[in-house]
């Protein structure tokens, strides 16, 4: 992939990866041991071996895995340097609704034509990572119709396409030492389809900003009034030009469990743009006024993780000379708020707008 904006070729992961059938969302913590720290070290930087081993054996099914480490795992893996707007996922607190911040170490993204192949990719790669990992949350995800999520709406038209693609997602020269690389935040919602199916067609319409069946995008709300989902999450820069983000969100749930919902995904080269995404959608602009699709669908996690460029990824693999050595059972537990950011530094975000 190259940077549309500095006309480099950058050798990014494949954040761009093609709209896939099925994908595993995988998030994992690292506990405290130094053991343990060295074998994520070896499997990540090594995770295009296994996505050849695995991917090989049906071409035509694209394997990919994008790999994303947290603000917390990230220092522990690279103390000396940090991307500029890596921190952990800010708790925000609507009048009506709670984006809630949970525990995440390392994010693989397994994306495929075929769920056996993303299943045997996941199985090698825990059974390599072996007790170096916990697992936090497992989610398959598949494509249902034509890309449309359970509340029935076609979902990631928006996304931005062609050169703009690498300008939305992948970090340039403002961050050298970590062009190529994206921040990425999950967020696993679960709907409740009953309520959903009280409102008409119209009313959903309104609700998302698009027609249902043709997709077409509908006119934005008078200003001051109730906004739609996509006007919401629409960020305008200092220059006029929306600042899109790369989303592949996918259904999943079994109907029978009734845990039907929408795992979120969203890459952007700058954090902080999807951070305000979701205070606008929490908070709602005007405040109050939040983003409706949320009285059907309740956030269970969010955690935010940096996905380095191939080489920055590959040099986590040894150890800086001078790392602290981590002790047995030492340290912070998973998923606490570290010094660097998390509930406590960001978690004012509702109170800012
Ligand atoms: C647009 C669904 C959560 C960001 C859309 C659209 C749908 C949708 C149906 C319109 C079609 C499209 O352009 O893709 C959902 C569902 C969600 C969810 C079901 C969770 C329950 C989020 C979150 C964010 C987000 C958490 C960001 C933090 C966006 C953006 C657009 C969009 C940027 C495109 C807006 C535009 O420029 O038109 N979403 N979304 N969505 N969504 Fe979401």
């Amino acid at each position: 992939m190259t940077n549309g904006g500095d006309r480099v070729p950058i050798d990014a992961q494949q954040v761009d990866a093609p709209l896939s059938r099925f994908a595993v969302f995988l998030v994992l913590g690292v506990p405290d041991r130094a053991e343990g720290l060295d074998v994520v070290r070896e499997e990540i930087a090594g995770i295009d071996d296994l996505v050849k081993t695995v991917g090989f054996r049906d071409l035509n099914a694209h394997l990919s895995c994008v790999v994303g480490i947290g603000a917390r795992l990230w220092d522990r893996l690279c103390p000396d340097a940090r991307p500029a707007e890596l921190r952990e996922f800010p708790l925000i607190v609507g009048p009506t609704h709670t984006a809630p911040p949970t525990p995440g170490d390392l994010l693989f993204h397994i994306r495929a034509e075929r769920l056996d192949l993303c299943i045997e990719f996941e199985r090698l790669l825990l059974d390599a990572l072996g007790d170096a990992v916990t697992v936090i949350d497992e989610t398959q995800g598949y494509r249902y119709f034509d890309a449309r999520d359970f509340l029935g709406f076609v979902d990631g038209t928006a996304n931005p396409i062609g050169a703009e693609l690498a300008e939305a997602s992948l970090i340039g020269d403002e961050d050298p030492g970590f062009a190529g690389g994206s921040y990425v935040v999950v967020q696993k919602y679960v709907h409740d389809l009953t309520r959903w199916s009280d409102l008409t067609t119209e009313q959903q319409e309104a609700v998302i900003g698009r027609r249902k069946a043709d997709d077409v995008e509908l006119d934005d709300a008078a200003p001051g009034t109730q906004a739609a989902h996509k006007t919401l999450t629409t960020i305008i820069g200092d220059d006029g030009e929306e600042l899109d983000i790369l989303r592949d969100n996918m259904p999943f749930g079994r109907p029978g469990q009734g845990d039907l919902g929408t795992f979120f995904i969203g890459y952007s080269r700058r954090l902080w743009v999807i951070e305000l995404m979701l205070r606008r959608m929490f908070l709602g602009d005007p405040p109050g006024l939040h983003d409706r699709i949320l009285d059907v669908s309740t956030a269970l996690t969010g955690t935010t993780f940096f996905v380095p460029s191939n080489p920055v990824l590959q040099g986590l693999s040894t150890a800086p000379p001078d790392a602290p050595t981590e002790e047995p059972g030492g340290g912070t537990p998973i998923g606490r708020p570290t010094p660097h950011g998390g509930a406590s530094e960001t978690g004012s975000a509702g109170s800012e707008e």
